[in-house]
């Protein structure tokens, strides 16, 4: 019988194996978990025994495997669990990377508001912050932004790869089958408890990502590919591997440039989303960096998460004109038109804070190149959606991928090209949360619990013919 009164106790450290080289990667920053205070606790009685437990309260949560000391007296009781599909209410860990206020729109890179490094920032330099977890110091920058330059090249092999690929493969199935390839062109990122290793992976899926974007947009369009240019600036370059032609330099529209890297920005990291998830799980299990951030990828690619901005612009193609809006909206609102895209968030209950730039920066695009009717249309749904009690009873705003889509087709991108362009952007968050849960001591294997609620067991009994006869 559990005894009154169980508490946590300290998890040991584990030994760390990895050889520090190079610039030190953020550790966790945050203090171990402290034995909570004494009264910080909660008192469970379960009702079955008469038990009482005190279990720990530390940061607002409590650990979930105290639950497992509490049980009943019946020998097939493995204690309590926690039941909570899609992670409702649960910390998969702890992270110092990225702060979300959900509540009042709050989102923060290591304590930076979003604002703030959309305005001034470059790629690269959040980039850095993610991992490193301060900005970087003007050499630092300047060699980081070198080794990038210098690795955008891929493997000759990859245009091959590529080339087998049909005319019409959609480029997220072609990014994330490519960056799950690259670990067979390096081998040795399976080291990933070697600091020089994780740095040069780190640097080649940051440097390689938008070079396989741009390669397999020449793909579908039939266009010879462009290799990278290693004056160009990140984005000017990606730019280029995407758009250049016969030109003997190729320049970037500059608001273009700028508006895609606040874009990038905008996207970097966002806390323990569905692909974030995906790359720290399959992280978990200690596999090579490009194959835990190819599972990142996959997860970006679903509607429901950064396939979201490409279904905003064929649900606006959908609607077709400002003057059907409000019929769609019931449709929506009665369950037939499927989900309002772009709208509603597991996390934000107010105004995404980078929907609200992005609204800004489409301002900016479209005085270039003209307000067209699918601007029109975003407008109106904005409009009616933000006075309708459906979605202001639950708390639905506009997410970041209700506007994004319009500013990537205003630049000429095609639609199912857009998941592509927020996974440059995700890139550096994905690799700064691997690298996380990596050095955490706290993490292992993730493997979550289930409830079976299967056939009890059962003789076998074929249904075949041929096993009865
Ligand atoms: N349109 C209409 N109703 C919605 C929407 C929507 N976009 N989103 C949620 N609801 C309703 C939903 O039907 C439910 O209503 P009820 O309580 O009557 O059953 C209620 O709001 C709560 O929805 P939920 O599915 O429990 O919320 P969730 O936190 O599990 O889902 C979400 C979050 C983003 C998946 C969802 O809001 C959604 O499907 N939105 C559309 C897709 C989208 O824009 N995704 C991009 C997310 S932001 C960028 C990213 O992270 O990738």
């Amino acid at each position: 019988m559990p005894k009154t009164g169980s508490t946590a106790r300290p998890v040991a450290p584990k030994k760390n194996n990895s050889k520090p080289a190079g610039p030190a990667p953020a550790r966790n920053s945050a203090k171990p978990p402290a034995a909570a205070p004494s009264g910080s606790a909660l008192d469970i009685k379960d009702n079955r025994t008469g038990q009482t437990y005190s279990v720990p309260v530390a940061e607002c949560a409590i650990r979930a495997v105290e639950l497992k000391k509490i049980k009943t007296s019946d020998p097939s009781d493995s204690g309590l669990m926690s039941y909570d599909p899609a992670f409702l209410n649960t910390a998969s860990c702890r992270s110092a990377i990225t702060y979300i206020d959900g509540d009042k729109g709050i989102l923060r890179y290591r304590g930076y508001p979003i604002e703030q490094l959309a305005e001034n920032a470059t790629f690269l330099e959040v980039a850095w912050l993610l991992r490193h977890g301060e900005l970087p110091g003007q050499q630092e920058y300047d060699q980081f932004v070198h080794d990038i330059t210098f690795h955008t090249y891929v493997h000759e092999n990859f245009r091959k790869f590529l080339e087998g690929f049909r005319y019409d493969a959609h480029p997220m199935a072609m990014l994330n089958s490519s960056i799950a390839g690259l670990a067979s062109f390096y081998p040795s990122a399976r080291n990933i408890f070697d600091e020089t290793e994780r740095n040069i992976s780190i640097v080649r899926l940051l440097a390689k990502t938008p070079t396989i974007a741009a390669f397999s947009y020449r793909h579908v369009k039939g266009l010879p590919f462009v290799y990278p240019d290693n004056r160009l600036s990140y984005v000017e370059n990606f730019l280029s591997m995407v758009a250049r032609m016969s030109e003997s330099k190729y320049e970037a529209n500059p608001i273009f440039a700028r508006a895609l890297e606040i874009l990038f920005i905008l996207h970097a990291d966002h806390e323990q989303n569905c692909s974030t998830n995906a790359v720290r799980a399959v992280g978990s299990s200690h596999v090579d960096p490009f194959s835990a951030v190819s599972a990142g990828v996959a997860a970006l690619f679903g509607p429901l998460h950064g396939g979201a901005n490409e279904q905003v612009l064929r649900m606006i193609n959908e609607i077709g004109s400002v003057k059907n809006v409000p019929k769609f909206i019931e449709t929506v609102k009665s369950g037939e038109g499927g989900r309002l895209m772009g709208f509603g968030h597991r996390v934000y209950k107010s105004y995404d804070p980078r929907a609200k730039i992005v609204k800004k920066l489409a301002d900016e695009v479209f005085k270039v190149v003209g307000v067209d009717k699918d601007l029109e249309i975003a407008l109106e749904l904005e409009r009616i959606a933000l006075s309708d009690d459906y979605f202001t009873s639950r708390k639905l705003y506009p997410n970041v991928d209700f506007y994004t889509g319009l500013i990537y087709r205003s630049m000429a991108f095609p639609t199912d090209f857009f998941t592509v362009l927020f996974a440059i952007g995700r890139m550096p968050g994905w690799l700064a949360q691997w690298e996380e849960m990596l050095l955490d001591k706290e993490q292992k294997i993730a493997r979550p619990r289930q409830i079976y609620i299967g056939p009890k067991e059962r003789p076998y009994r074929s249904k075949l013919k041929a096993r009865n006869s």
